[in-house]
């Protein structure tokens, strides 16, 4: 794939996920679950992609830990990883009501909030890396 293309889908993909996570934000008390419920789906193949395309990063900072320039970073991104997960899997008894609200749904709600929070900060932490994409300079791995 040619560096251009794969710089536009990663912009595409990033501009996505921080628009999706803006529409959780937004949907997220409903009255009608479905569109809350169907831009989380979305938001899964998108975490993945930007997950793949950053996947070098990944592993050198799982292989190097706190040796790793950005560890404090790599750690950062780990929890956020967890919060997302959590939030996105415990939505789904939620919205096909196996399981009463109660826990569950303090879950969701708090892992929600936290997600959204952490993707905020997630994006200014990598200001940086987003201006080289953004400016057509090699992006930082
Ligand atoms: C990162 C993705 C997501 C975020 C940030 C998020 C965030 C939230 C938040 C903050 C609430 C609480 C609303 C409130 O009471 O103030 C909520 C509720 C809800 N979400 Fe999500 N959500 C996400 C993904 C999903 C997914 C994938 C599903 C379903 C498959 C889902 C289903 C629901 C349902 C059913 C409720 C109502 C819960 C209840 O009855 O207590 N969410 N979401």
């Amino acid at each position: 794939m040619s560096l251009l293309r794969k710089r536009v889908i990663r912009i595409v993909v990033d501009v996505g996920l921080l628009v999706g996570f803006g529409a959780e934000f937004i949907t997220r008390e409903g009255p009608d679950y479905d569109l809350h419920s169907w831009i989380g789906i979305v938001l899964i193949p998108m975490v993945a992609v930007h997950l793949a395309s950053n996947w070098r990063w990944v592993v050198s900072a799982v292989r190097r830990r706190s040796a790793h320039p950005e560890w404090p970073l790599a750690r950062f991104n780990a929890v956020f990883s967890v919060m997302t997960t959590i939030c996105i899997v415990s939505g789904f008894p939620l919205w096909f009501e196996w399981i009463e609200g109660g826990l569950l749904s303090t879950v969701h709600t708090v892992t929600g909030f936290v997600a959204i929070i952490l993707a905020l900060s997630h994006l200014w932490r990598n200001r940086g890396r987003l201006n080289s994409l953004l400016r057509r300079t090699s992006p930082a791995v």
